[in-house]
């Protein structure tokens, strides 16, 4: 469907520069203050850069000059660049998690959009929250958009070998605990794991979304996969730029590119990565923004029959850096054939089919054929028993598969400071046949919905060689994290889900293949226990914290506010999505 294309007249800026008012006098004069004629804006596209740099987030160290890159494709298409900072979740420094905020930048992203001339916008984010965050408020003002992917950093380097971010942080320091590096070994880790601009280059959470984005025809092709420092970087920066205004022109919005199948598209790329099990929770959230309620049971279907193309870590060997050179996204986009679909539109104008046409694998072991899958089918898995009522996930390629089908005794952390306290306690009750058990770590509980799902082993058991345990919570696990972890555990514990109830001793039968979660008690226990639990206080009495606790869903639900959210069951988004007030 091909929109009549828009006149200067037609523009949501004509609303503040075009007409004749006293308001209007406002905004050209004081843009006139900051050095513009106004040949410089009149009748032309303002593109609003949300910028998400800052000097504390390392994934974005870029962003100022990449800014500028966008401005100067928008300068020479004809538009009117308009810079706008917005808060920077930075993965690494933001306690108690990026994931407390990530609404916020949704709402910030969508007031910013909403409440200046925006008529369209380059969204630039990469680190983790970053990208749902801009593409959720982005969803809800439904203007032509485009997301420009940080990019990854360089490889990390330690001793002639490579460092994969996050995953060998997890697993230098189990051994550093384990007594088998020392202090000066760790701290060249420390030194060489993170030496460039740009976000984690493993498969985390960072690159499962900014690659599942791409499948959802909402960058330009090829973008996700190039790394931050590379000269390409910067020109698909700029052809960025010089995109949007013709986007503008065009009248290309979200709601014209993402449809059900774009999700889906994204989902698959996000499965075919064996991407990050964070994925889930933002892109529920993103569907739900747009309208479709996507749900773990469809997720879950996807994913038993989506192959794992990539072999990337932490499932795999290899780092972003590789898969760039391998042929990057579009390559595997290719090999995933008639399991994605071509036909969906994207920001450039064309489909993704054409966009990923002719895209060539130089490195067969890093990017797989469907024959060749690094694992044939279940990347994630959707797991649900009286444990887990409203679901629960985890990523089977990443553990030891013998402890996909497990049952034994649970060992209980009632939250993440008792976890802290007790775990290397040498006379902690456990054994590598265990389940360790964290309550209350979960959107509320912790609240955030923090990264605290990969519990680390017990010292005493890594001394006898254990590297891998099942661990159960209703937090989430940074994608570059690995191990039998069952996550997102619905409804959570400080709710009240049934994860509360759960006692030392306990038996959890865990059986991935089948899809169950279940604490082995009887019903009647549960009842005496339910009727025992007393609901926590909320964790915040004023600020920000309060909105949070009030209005975030679940895990299944994708964690964001219930304000946000368009109408449920709405036959036409457009109806509920990009709604202005009256502008004065
Ligand atoms: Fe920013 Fe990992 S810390 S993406």
């Amino acid at each position: 469907m091909t929109k009549p294309r828009k006149t200067p007249e037609e523009l949501r800026s004509h609303r503040w520069y075009g007409v004749k008012d006293m308001r209007s006098f406002g905004h050209r004069s004081r843009t006139a203050q900051m050095g513009y004629h106004r040949s410089d804006y009149a009748g032309k596209p303002v593109i609003a850069i949300i910028n998400t740099w800052s000097d504390i987030n390392p994934c974005h160290s870029h962003f100022k000059q990449r800014a500028e890159e966008i401005k100067r494709g928008i300068w020479q298409a004809g538009g009117f660049p308009v810079e706008m900072p917005a808060m920077s979740l930075s993965e690494p420094f933001q306690k108690p998690t990026t994931m407390l905020y990530r609404n916020l930048l949704a709402m910030e992203t969508e007031e910013l959009l909403r409440s200046y001339p925006a008529d369209g916008c380059v969204l630039m984010g990469g680190c983790d929250k970053t990208t749902p965050a801009l593409l959720m408020g982005a969803i809800s003002m439904n203007l032509p958009t485009i997301f420009m992917p940080g990019g990854t950093m360089l490889r990390g380097d330690y001793k002639g070998g490579y460092l994969g971010s996050g995953s060998d942080t997890w697993k230098y320091w189990a051994e550093l605990r384990a007594g088998n590096i020392t202090e000066q070994d760790w701290q060249e880790v420390e030194d060489g794991i993170a030496r460039s601009p740009g976000h984690c280059m493993t498969m985390g959470t960072a690159s499962t979304m900014t690659s599942a984005v791409e499948a959802m025809g909402l960058t330009l092709p090829g973008a996700a996969s190039i790394p931050a420092p590379d000269s390409r970087h910067a020109q698909m920066a700029t052809l960025t730029g010089k995109r949007i205004v013709e986007m503008v022109w065009e009248d290309l919005t979200l709601t014209d590119i993402l449809t059900p199948a774009a999700f889906d598209n994204g989902v698959i790329a996000a499965l075919s990565l064996s991407g990050s099990t964070n994925a889930i929770v933002h892109m529920v959230a993103m569907a739900r923004r747009s309208g479709y309620p996507l749900n773990l049971d469809h997720y879950d279907e996807l994913a038993r029959r989506i192959p794992v193309l990539a072999n990337i870590r932490p499932s795999g060997k290899y780092l972003m850096e590789d898969f760039y050179y391998a042929g990057g996204l579009r390559a595997l986009l290719l090999q995933l054939g008639d399991l994605i679909d071509t036909t969906q539109m994207t920001v450039n104008g064309s489909t993704l089919g054409t966009n990923i046409a002719g895209a060539k694998v130089y490195n067969a072991d890093v990017i797989r054929t469907r024959t060749t899958a690094l694992v044939e089918r279940d990347g994630l898995a959707v797991l649900r028993g009286n444990l887990a009522p409203d679901g629960a996930v985890i990523k089977p390629p990443a553990a030891e598969q013998e402890l996909l089908i497990h049952t034994g005794r649970a060992v209980v952390f009632k939250d993440y400071n008792d976890m802290t306290a007790r775990i290397d306690a040498p006379d902690l009750d456990v054994d590598a046949n265990s389940v360790l058990v964290l309550q209350n770590a979960g959107p509320q509980g912790a609240p955030g919905m923090p990264e605290w799902g990969q519990l680390p082993i017990p010292k005493k058991l890594l001394e006898q060689g254990v590297r891998d345990m099942v661990r159960i919570s209703d937090a989430r696990m940074s994608g570059t994290s690995y191990g039998a972890c069952v996550l997102h555990v619905a409804p959570e514990a400080w709710v009240g889900g049934p994860l509360a109830l759960v006692q030392d001793g306990d038996l959890i039968e865990l059986n991935v293949p089948e899809r169950k979660l279940n604490l082995l008690i009887s019903d009647a226990e549960f009842s005496v226990r339910r009727a025992a639990w007393v609901a926590p206080k909320p964790k915040f009495e004023r600020g920000f914290g309060t909105i949070y606790l009030k209005h975030v869903s679940q895990a299944d639900k994708g964690c964001d506010f219930d304000f946000l959210e368009p109408v449920a069951d709405s036959p036409n988004t457009k109806k509920f999505v990009g709604g202005e007030p009256e502008i004065h």
